[in-house]
């Protein structure tokens, strides 16, 4: 299979960044922005054109896996949300194209989440944050265009289905 990426560039930086995810959080977190930065700022490194863009929902494209990370492009068509949800690992993520809205929640129980602030991410947006956040939010394309956004989880991706640790039901606030 073609590489969705220019492997000499971008695989060696998501390799730096794997072999980080060993150090303190703040330490990783601030290695994943850089990288995340860096990745943003050379969109020459992603092959959009192989990426998978469903005319619905979101699509999850594997850039990059190790026992420690896993990095993902997601292309959003419009209209595409996630649930509320948080995370049982470390989440970054950069937006490359488009824009996204971001809005974050405060759980009242296991089950609902109240809606506390949103905001509209623009490409060069980056955002890292530990599952022991509050890390409660929402992401929804609600533009008129496909966007795409670069993930990096703490997690295996041949362990684990996702980096969802629990969705919410949205209550009124
Ligand atoms: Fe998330």
């Amino acid at each position: 299979m073609t590489p969705l990426t220019h492997p000499a560039d971008i695989e060696a930086m998501m390799a730096d960044l794997a072999l980080s995810a060993a150090r303190s959080p703040d330490a990783y977190l601030a290695s994943a922005r850089t990288t995340l930065v860096r990745i943003l700022a050379r969109p020459d490194l992603l092959d959009r054109t192989r990426l998978a863009a469903p005319p619905e929902g979101l699509g999850r494209n594997l850039l990059f896996g190790t026992r420690a990370i896993s990095v993902w492009a997601m292309v959003w068509s419009p209209g595409a949300v996630t649930p509320v949800h948080d995370h049982h690992c470390s989440c970054c993520f950069g937006l490359l194209s488009g824009s996204l809205r971001e809005t974050w929640y405060r759980p009242i129980s296991d089950s609902h989440a109240v809606a506390t602030r949103d905001a509209v991410r623009e490409p060069g947006y980056v955002a890292c944050m530990m599952p022991s956040g509050p890390n409660l939010h929402r992401i929804a394309n609600d533009g008129p265009e496909p966007a795409i956004s670069i993930h990096v989880y703490g997690y295996d991706h041949r362990e684990r289905a996702s980096s969802v640790h629990r969705t919410y039901a949205v209550a009124a606030g």
